[in-house]
């Protein structure tokens, strides 16, 4: 299995599994800059992990000591829209289990459509919409993972959502916790899109992050995931794409972010 082969050759570099990886969503790659003891692997050197094609993600995984544990970020994901199959998508979530790793934090960037949320916040995504696209799983079952159908009702996992809760209280901050909805991308939605979305319950949307977490429920890893709100959602005022208003919010988030990260990591 190229999963195996991977995880392997990322044990080989590094004294001991990891306690907890971490993928760093759009705009949050400098958040590795925290971890102490680096060793840098990138994504290219890695055999049997897909092909990298220089986007313009740093794609490497960096482990290091941050708060007494072990972690593995993962800066750059891969996503559909740039071309990798569905599987190829949940690749990660496969190695990481191989390595030994049960508990994964999954970072992204969303648009929000609450309008209570506003750009630079942090929500916590309980549950997710995904309606378009293949499964990540689709085809012949990995046996050694899990079995061919499988749950979903607590793919974002209580605990880790507790434990995030407690944190954000003690730092001062108020999470809320919103549903995701998925798209393919690359393509920001149409406000037709958007308004159809929020009638189904979504308070968030973005491409990413959804496939890894159907992965990580097939195989037993524990996911909490994090979308720090980039925009307002395509038709909510002052929504849409805007470059400007997106690399503004992203300073926040990280900010915001590496906080919660320290004391989830340090409690788990
Ligand atoms: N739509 C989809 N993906 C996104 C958005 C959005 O508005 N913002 C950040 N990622």
């Amino acid at each position: 299995m190229s999963y195996t082969q991977a995880a392997e050759y990322v044990n080989s570099k590094i004294d001991r599994a990891p306690d907890v990886a971490v993928v760093l969503g759009t705009g949050m790659g400098d958040l590795a800059d925290a971890l102490d003891n680096k060793i840098v692997i990138p994504y290219g050197e890695i055999p049997g992990f897909p092909p990298i094609d220089g986007n313009y993600h740093k794609c490497r995984l960096v482990v290091g000591r941050l708060e007494g544990a072990s972690v593995a970020f993962m800066q750059g994901r891969l996503h559909y829209y740039e071309g990798y199959t569905m599987a190829e998508t949940a690749f990660m979530i496969h190695m990481l289990k191989a390595m030994g790793i049960e508990t994964v934090i999954l970072t992204n960037a969303s648009g929000a459509l609450n309008d209570e949320y506003a750009p630079g916040d942090i929500v916590i995504i309980r549950d997710h919409i995904k309606l378009c696209a293949e499964s990540p799983l689709r085809g012949k079952n990995f046996d050694e993972l899990g079995e061919r159908f499988f749950d979903m009702t607590n793919a974002y996992d209580k605990g880790l959502i507790r434990l995030c809760e407690k944190c954000a209280d003690g730092l001062g901050m108020s999470l809320p916790k919103g549903v995701y909805a998925y798209m393919a991308g690359p393509q920001f939605e149409t406000p037709a899109e958007i308004r159809a979305l929020k009638i189904l319950g979504a308070d968030l949307v973005g491409m990413s992050t959804v496939p890894e977490v159907i992965a990580a429920a097939h195989c037993g890893v524990r996911i909490l995931a994090l979308s720090g709100v980039s925009n307002m959602a395509a038709g909510i005022e002052g929504g849409g794409f805007n470059r400007e208003a997106i690399d503004n919010a992203e300073p926040v988030i990280r900010e915001k972010l590496i906080g919660l990260l320290k004391c989830i990591i340090n409690k788990l």
